[in-house]
């Protein structure tokens, strides 16, 4: 690839992957685990539509400059998946909800009736990339599923998990730090792993597109996506620390992130890691080490997940406490609900178990988001949890306990100072840029005294938040002489 073509950005590259693959993309909900996939034509109509399904920076550009070029949506699998030579599979593969292995496990339903598809509509030879996180082994099934279904038709699997993060999704994937592709150690594989090479070559440097064999692959998805999780939950065990002895988190993370064997990223203490896929992942990993009787390195890695548990309990506990021991009747503001900025994403966010927690002692939450809809907020406090997502929580409640919040405990506000206003307390939980610089002037004049800022993210100017007269707690900072006093 010339430096031209690498300068070109994302939809040259997108385009050229899509060139030679024109694949359309089908999202699809599965009938029954035994049958092939169902189109979905309500989701495909919305790739289709002036407004996107999901909100992602940068996505709406790529796609409106690709659409009905190379980049298809569409239903019709016969033509577009018999007709592919490369099929990406992209389907969700959440933690399994009952039966063997409930709670920890990946459901592969959604992958199996791809599989089924696939071979249903396949009379030409085919590569079929996983892009999905799996378990490790995945693939052997999902050929067995392939070549029982169409014996005639040549299949090779390869393994490409994806490494990009919700935010910076597109960024990430025009330029990744690395592309990883598996394949099987036989002539064939190793073919078909060039053949995918050749694709991201086209805009990926050569030395980032790395090879390793299928289960290598598929392993080091769920370990990259374990350690990530585990350095924050690190920093939100120092963050506890670092409250009781007087230090400060983001001073240390600075000095350990300086260590360039460390290195600086993801070492922001928070209220606690959300998102799809971290817990997902750490479950799934346990799954797999118990699986094969490793239980304590299953122990080691399920331990993330508890750090991550603690993390959003504690954080409930400070405003609690610090509101003289009860939040009942007081009105918090909850400013952000994603489970990052530059997402609509609710998926794990600890948003859902800390609004829950502080409902439980009866508090009143009027909740703002620049992203997330109040449908998808409701849905999300009101959508009972698993005891599994909660392992030391007692049968059938939350976490944070409590149960189903009463309606009219919680209302969703379209403005950050209309959340904040006539409130004892308001809390940050999701780092979107905004709320660095609203006017907190403004929102103290409104609030009712003493007004509490709880920083979940550590992103507010905690002294000039002090100085108009709040009381502030933010995470794995000196505590304020008020809380410590009180
Ligand atoms: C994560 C991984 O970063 C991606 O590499 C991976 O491809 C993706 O999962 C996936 O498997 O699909 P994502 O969940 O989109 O990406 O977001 P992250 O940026 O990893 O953040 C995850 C959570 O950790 C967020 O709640 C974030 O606020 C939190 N976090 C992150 C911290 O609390 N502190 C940090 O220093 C970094």
């Amino acid at each position: 690839m010339n430096s031209e073509e690498r300068e070109s950005g994302l939809p040259r590259a997108l385009s050229f992957s899509l060139n030679l693959h024109p694949l359309s993309v089908h999202p699809s909900i599965p009938s029954s685990p035994s049958l092939p996939l169902l189109p979905s034509q309500a989701r495909i109509d919305a790739w289709n539509s002036d407004t996107l399904p999901i909100f992602e920076p940068g996505l709406d550009e790529v796609v409106k400059a690709c659409r009905g070029r190379n980049l298809f949506f569409s239903t019709d699998t016969t033509t577009h998946v018999g007709g592919a030579d490369i099929v990406f599979v992209s389907v969700n593969t959440p933690t399994k909800t009952r039966g063997v292995g409930a709670g920890k496990a990946a459901d592969l339903t959604y992958w199996e009736g791809a599989a089924r598809m696939i071979a249903a509509v396949s009379s030409t030879p085919k590569i079929v990339v996983e892009k999905s996180t799996v378990p490790v082994k995945t693939a052997e099934a999902i050929e067995k599923v392939l070549t029982r279904n169409a014996p005639d038709v040549a299949f090779e699997i390869l393994s490409n998990p994806e490494f990009l993060a919700e935010g910076t999704a597109m960024e990430d994937l025009a330029n990744p730090d690395r592309v990883l592709i598996g394949g099987k150690e036989t002539p064939e594989g190793r073919r078909a792993v060039e053949a995918l090479a050749a694709v991201y070559e086209r805009w990926v440097p050569t030395e980032r597109v790395l090879r390793a064999n299928l289960w290598s692959a598929e392993l080091s998805k769920l370990i990259a996506n374990a350690m990530l999780a585990q350095r924050v939950s690190s920093m939100n065990a120092v963050s506890a620390l670092c409250e009781a002895t007087g230090a400060d988190v983001q001073q240390v993370a600075r000095c350990v992130g300086t260590d360039s064997r460390i290195g600086p990223k993801f070492l922001n203490a928070s209220v606690g890691f959300g998102g799809s896929c971290f817990q997902k992942d750490i479950l799934n990993l346990v799954y797999i080490c118990e699986s094969v009787g490793l239980q304590q390195v299953a122990d080691y890695w399920a331990a993330v997940v508890s750090m991550n548990d603690y993390q959003k309990t504690r954080f409930v506990g400070r405003v609690i406490e610090a509101m003289f021991n009860t939040a009942a009747g007081k009105r918090v503001a909850v400013l952000g609900f994603a489970f990052k900025k530059d997402t609509g994403d609710t998926r794990e966010t600890p948003a859902i178990d800390v609004c829950r927690g502080l409902l439980a002692d009866r508090a009143r939450l009027a909740i703002y988001d620049p992203q997330v809809k109040e449908a998808q907020i409701m849905e999300d406090l009101h959508t009972a949890k698993f005891e599994w997502d909660h392992p030391r929580a007692g049968a059938g409640s939350s976490k944070q306990g409590g149960g189903t919040p009463r309606a009219e405990d919680v209302e969703v506000v379209a403005c950050p100072y209309a959340a904040c206003a006539g409130a004892h307390a308001l809390a940050v939980l999701t780092e979107w840029d905004e709320f660095r610089t609203l006017d907190y002037a403004r929102i103290y004049d409104g609030m009712t005294k003493p007004a509490f800022v709880f920083d979940g993210r550590n992103i507010l100017d905690h002294d000039a938040l002090r100085a108009i007269g709040f009381v502030v707690y933010a995470i794995g900072k000196p505590l304020d002489p008020f809380l410590n006093n009180h």
